[in-house]
C-alpha cells in the first residue's frame, strides 16, 4: 500500500512515449496555452462565493475588513499555489494532486487523495448545478417544482449537467471555447461592478473598519459546531480581530478550485512553462477582483445592512441602481454554469489517471480517438452528478467541497519537501521559494481552515474516505499497475533500471 510510482514512469505516461491507441492508456491531446488555462482557472474559481459570502461575512464577522478577510484567504490560496506550481511544472500529468502523492507518499495516500478530488468535483457541480437552477428560476420566474430546492426532481439542474457533460465529452477545445465565453462575461460584469460602484462608495461605509470585537450568542450546538471549537473549546466572537480571521476561513471558499489547472497538465502544449502561469494568473485575477468587489460593495452599503442573500445586486439597490442588479444575476449564471463545465473536465481527468493505474478498472478511462477526451469516465461522472444534482437536497453538503479541498493542498504542500528530498535532481522549471518553510506554512495554514469546519462535515468526509479503503481494497491494490511492475523488476532481480530525469 506504501508503494510509489517511479516520476520517471509518470513523466514517459504524461510525455511523448505515452503508448498510444492502448484500451485504457491513450493519450490526451495538447491544445491549451496559457490563456485557456487561465479561461479553466477562472472558470471553476469566481462562483458563488463573491456573489454570496461577502454580505454574510461583512456583517456577520469581519465589518469592513472582510475585504482584508479576502486578503489573507487569498495569501492561504497562494501558498498552496506556490507548491502546485512546483509540482505540476516537474511532473505535468493529468492526476495532480493524486499524482504528486503516488510519486512521494505511497498508493494508499493517492488512492484516499483520488477518491478526495472525485468527491470535491463531483459535488462541487451537483451542489452548484442546483444553485444554478434556483438563480435561473429567479431570474425567468421559473416553476419552483422543477427548479427550486423543493423539486422531487430539480430538472434545471439535470438539465444544465447533461449539457455541460455532453460539451466535457465532446472536446477539451469546445471546453475552453464555452468557458473563456462565460469567464468574460463574469469578469467584465465583475469589473462593472467595481467602476460603476467605485461612484457611490462613501468614506463613513469603511468606519469602524474592523468593528470591535464582541461575544456572540452561539447557537451552533454538537455536530454543527467547528472542530476549533470542540477541540479547544474557543468561544465564537463576531468583529474584531478574531472575527476577520473567521471571516478569511469561510471566504476560502471563494478561492477553490484553481487547482483544476494542474489537472490539465497532459492537454497543455508547454506544460512547464504555462502550468505555473495558469495558476498564478487565475489566483491573481480572482483575488484582486474580490478585493475590488468586496471594497466597492462594503463601501456603499454600511456593513450592518447588507444583505445577506445577495450583497452586491441589493447594494446597488440600495444606492437607486437597481438596473445593475439584472447585470449581476447574469455574471451569478455566468460563473455558476463555467463552475460546472470545469468541475466535470477535471474529474475526468483524475478518473482516467486513476484508471491508467489501474487502480480503476482500465476501460474507465478510455480516451475517444476522434474527441481525444477520456470520455467514459466524463459521461459516467455526468450522469452521476446529474442524478445527485436532480434528487439529493445538497446546500448542507457544500462544506465537504472545502473540506476535501484543503485535504488535497496538504498533501500536495507535504509532497513538495518530500519530492526535493527524494529526488533532487529532478528538473524544476518553477521552485517554491524558502521551502521547506513556506511548504509547511500552507499546509498549516490549510489544517487551521480545516479546523474551522463543522464536526458534522468532519465525520461526513470520514465516513466517505471510509468508503473509498473498502473499494481500495477490494480492487486497487489487487489490480494495481505499480505493484505489478514491481513484481517484474523483482523477478528481473531488480536490473530494469529507470530512465533519467527530464
Ligand atoms: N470558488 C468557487 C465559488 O466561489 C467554488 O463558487
Amino acid at each position: 500500500m506504501m508503494r510509489t510510482k517511479p516520476i520517471e514512469v509518470v513523466l514517459a505516461q504524461s510525455g511523448d512515449q505515452a503508448e498510444e491507441g492502448r484500451e485504457g492508456g491513450g493519450r490526451l491531446r495538447r491544445r491549451l496555452g496559457p490563456v485557456d488555462l487561465m479561461g479553466f482557472g477562472i472558470g471553476i474559481v469566481i462562483g458563488t462565493g463573491i456573489f454570496t459570502l461577502t454580505g454574510i461575512e461583512a456583517r456577520d464577522h469581519a465589518g469592513p475588513a472582510v475585504i482584508v478577510a479576502f486578503a489573507l484567504a487569498g495569501v492561504a490560496s497562494l501558498l498552496a499555489a506556490l507548491c502546485y506550481a512546483e509540482l505540476a511544472s516537474s511532473v505535468p500529468t493529468a492526476g495532480s494532486a493524486y499524482t504528486y502523492a503516488y510519486a512521494t507518499m505511497g498508493e494508499i495516500v493517492a488512492w484516499i487523495i483520488g477518491w478526495d478530488l472525485v468527491l470535491e468535483f463531483a459535488l462541487g457541480a451537483a451542489v452548484v448545478a442546483r444553485g444554478w437552477s434556483g438563480y435561473l428560476a429567479e431570474l425567468f420566474d421559473l416553476p419552483g417544482t422543477f427548479f427550486g430546492e423543493d423539486s422531487v426532481v430539480n430538472l434545471g439542474a439535470v438539465a444544465v449537467v447533461l449539457l455541460l457533460g455532453a460539451v466535457a465529452t465532446i472536446g477539451i477545445r469546445q471546453s475552453s471555447r464555452v468557458t473563456n465565453l462565460l469567464v468574460v462575461v463574469k469578469v467584465a460584469i465583475c469589473l462593472f461592478v467595481v467602476v460603476a460602484g467605485a461612484f457611490f462608495i462613501k468614506a463613513a461605509n469603511l468606519t469602524p473598519f474592523v468593528p470591535p470585537s464582541q461575544p456572540v450568542e452561539d447557537e451552533a450546538s454538537g455536530l454543527s459546531r467547528s472542530l476549533s471549537q470542540l477541540l479547544f473549546g474557543i468561544d465564537p466572537s463576531a468583529f474584531g480581530v478574531a472575527g476577520v480571521l473567521t471571516a478569511a476561513a469561510v471566504v476560502f471558499f471563494a478561492y477553490t478550485g484553481f487547482e483544476a489547472v494542474a489537472n490539465l497538465g497532459e492537454e497543455t502544449r508547454k506544460p512547464r512553462r504555462d502550468l505555473p502561469l495558469g495558476l498564478f494568473g487565475t489566483l491573481g485575477v480572482s483575488a484582486l477582483l474580490y478585493i475590488a468587489v468586496s471594497f466597492v460593495v462594503v463601501g456603499m452599503v454600511d456593513y450592518r445592512q447588507i444583505d445577506r442573500g445577495a450583497p452586491i445586486a441589493s447594494a446597488f439597490d440600495a444606492v437607486g441602481a437597481g438596473w445593475a442588479s439584472a447585470l449581476v444575476s447574469i455574471a451569478a449564471v455566468a460563473g455558476l454554469t463555467s463552475v460546472i463545465l470545469v468541475d466535470i473536465v477535471a474529474i475526468g481527468r483524475i478518473g482516467f489517471a486513476m484508471s491508467r493505474d489501474r487502480l480503476l478498472p482500465p476501460k474507465v478511462g478510455a480516451v475517444h480517438p476522434r474527441w481525444g477526451t477520456p470520455y467514459r469516465t466524463t459521461i459516467a461522472v455526468t450522469v452521476g452528478i446529474a442524478l445527485l444534482a436532480g434528487f439529493v437536497p445538497l446546500s448542507s453538503l457544500a462544506n465537504l467541497v472545502s473540506i476535501g479541498t484543503l485535504f488535497a493542498f496538504v498533501v500536495v504542500s507535504v509532497a513538495v519537501p518530500v519530492l526535493r528530498r527524494t529526488r533532487p535532481q529532478l528538473a524544476r522549471p518553477f521552485r517554491v521559494p524558502l521551502s521547506p518553510v513556506l511548504p509547511i506554512v500552507s499546509a498549516l495554514a490549510c489544517l487551521y481552515l480545516m479546523t474551522n469546519l463543522s464536526v458534522e462535515t468532519w465525520l461526513r468526509f470520514l465516513a466517505w474516505l471510509g468508503i473509498g479503503l473498502v473499494l481500495y481494497l477490494a480492487y486497487g491494490r489487487r489490480n494495481s499497475r505499480t505493484a505489478e511492475r514491481e513484481a517484474i523488476e523483482k523477478g528481473a532481480g531488480g536490473s530494469a533500471r529507470p530512465t533519467p530525469d527530464r
